[in-house]
């Protein structure tokens, strides 16, 4: 840190709650862990609703507000737009800010369709401008660990990817209709929340999909009408009744480029299970395994130990020699969730000071969208499909 000369960059973040809030949290602490030579200023938050951004921008710390993102976007005080609102609008917003040669940070999914994730990958190789797409769970240290371990063979030739994203927060019949049920809003429903986050660590893990069959239900097709902006705890509010349009759950079976087989699980009605990110992967040397409720740990076996001594070890990935992990505690003293974000915005920020194209980037976004689609695809149709190629 002592001789460390920091240049300001300028972040200007659209939407102010689940997100924006851990997306500003993030770049808050980044300085207190990082020796990056950008140092985030939280320059202008914008939302719709003045009194909520007004109260967003104290407590998040932003200079000012806007109410229109599109002044956001024209601010020559601006480097960075932070874009943290409901699907619908990621391609409009992401368009006006790579036009006005700013550098951007997306939530997922990329949009809410390929043909617009298409457009907005396009608009990125033109413009030159850095570009990153949310999926934090690869920030996780023992996440990147898990990748070293992979890359390095340690689990050789992989057979299966097994993955579950399983939440319960929809289960109560009288939860809201909020903006994430409605398809034209989100685009999907449980597949592209969580779904996707899946599918990014599925193909950062273990490379490709090239196709995959899919089925899908929504088990509860109307809801209460209520503040649509409510997130995970939303309340219901009205006796009238509105149409769920997206799925509930999704169940995909796939085949990755490697010859692996994949099965992907994404559900809002798995009783008991908060926020259950996890998977398996079994090769022929050994497996790996990790869950996002336990997050600092990953479950390693391998074929090779002593007989009699196999089974699952247990890593704890806090040492200095597990990825990211070094900048904060020391071994044991664990993280969680939000240290994603800022691993995340770490590497964005590396990316602009380097000028490198940090991943994951626009073009994950969109593979990450392909297989989405071709996932509602299958389900539609009942039939396999083939992922399109980029
Ligand atoms: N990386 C992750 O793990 C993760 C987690 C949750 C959400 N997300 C993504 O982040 C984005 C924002 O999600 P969130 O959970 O922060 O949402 P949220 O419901 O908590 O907040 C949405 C924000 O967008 C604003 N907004 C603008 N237009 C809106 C509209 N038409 N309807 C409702 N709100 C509108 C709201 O006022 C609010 O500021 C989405 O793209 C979502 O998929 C990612």
């Amino acid at each position: 840190m002592v001789g460390l000369v920091q240049q300001p960059i300028r972040i200007g973040m659209i939407g102010y709650q689940f997100m924006g809030k851990a997306h500003s949290h993030a770049y808050r602490d980044l300085p207190f862990y990082f020796d990056t030579p950008l140092k985030p200023e939280l320059k202008v938050i914008a939302g719709r609703n003045e009194a909520a951004v007004k109260e967003a921008q104290a407590r998040y710390g932003f200079e000012s507000y806007e109410t229109d993102w599109r002044k956001l976007i024209e601010r020559e005080d601006v480097d960075v737009i932070d874009i943290v609102t409901p699907n619908h609008t990621h391609l409009e917003i992401a368009l006006a800010a790579i036009e006005a040669g700013k550098h951007l940070i997306i939530e997922k999914p990329l949009s809410m369709n390929a043909a617009d994730a298409k457009r907005m990958y396009q608009a990125t190789k033109k413009s030159g401008v850095k570009h990153m797409i949310c999926h934090n769970y690869r920030f996780a240290p023992a996440i990147q660990f898990a990748k070293q371990l992979i890359d390095q063979g340690k689990i050789g030739r992989v057979f299966h990817y097994r993955a579950n994203y399983l939440q319960d927060f929809i289960i109560d019949p009288d939860f809201p209709l909020v903006w994430r049920l409605k398809k034209d809003i989100a685009g999907s429903g449980a597949l592209g929340d969580l779904g996707a986050h899946s599918l990014d660590l599925a193909r950062f893990l273990n490379g490709e999909i090239s196709e995959l069959t899919s089925t899908m239900e929504t088990f509860i097709k109307e809801r209460p009408l209520g503040d649509m902006t409510g997130g995970l705890s939303a309340k219901g509010s009205s006796d009238q009744m509105g149409e769920v349009t997206v799925d509930d759950a999704v169940a995909v079976i796939a085949r990755f480029e490697n010859g692996a087989l994949g099965t992907f699980e994404a559900t809002r009605f798995a009783n008991g299970n908060r926020n259950k990110n996890k998977f398996e992967i079994n090769g022929d040397k050994g497996s790996i395994r990790w869950d996002m409720e336990d997050m600092n740990n990953l479950e390693l076996y391998l074929h090779d130990d002593e007989a009699g001594e196999q089974g699952f070890r247990l890593i704890n990935c806090t040492e200095e020699v597990h990825p990211y992990a070094g900048a904060y505690w020391p071994a044991g003293h664990i993280i969680g969730y939000e240290h994603t974000f800022i691993n995340l915005m770490h590497e964005f920020l590396q990316g602009i000071a380097e000028d490198y194209q940090p991943k994951p980037d626009f073009e994950d976004g969109l593979r990450n969208q392909l297989l989405l689609e071709a996932i509602e695809q299958s389900a539609k149709e009942r039939a396999w499909v083939k992922v399109e190629r980029v």
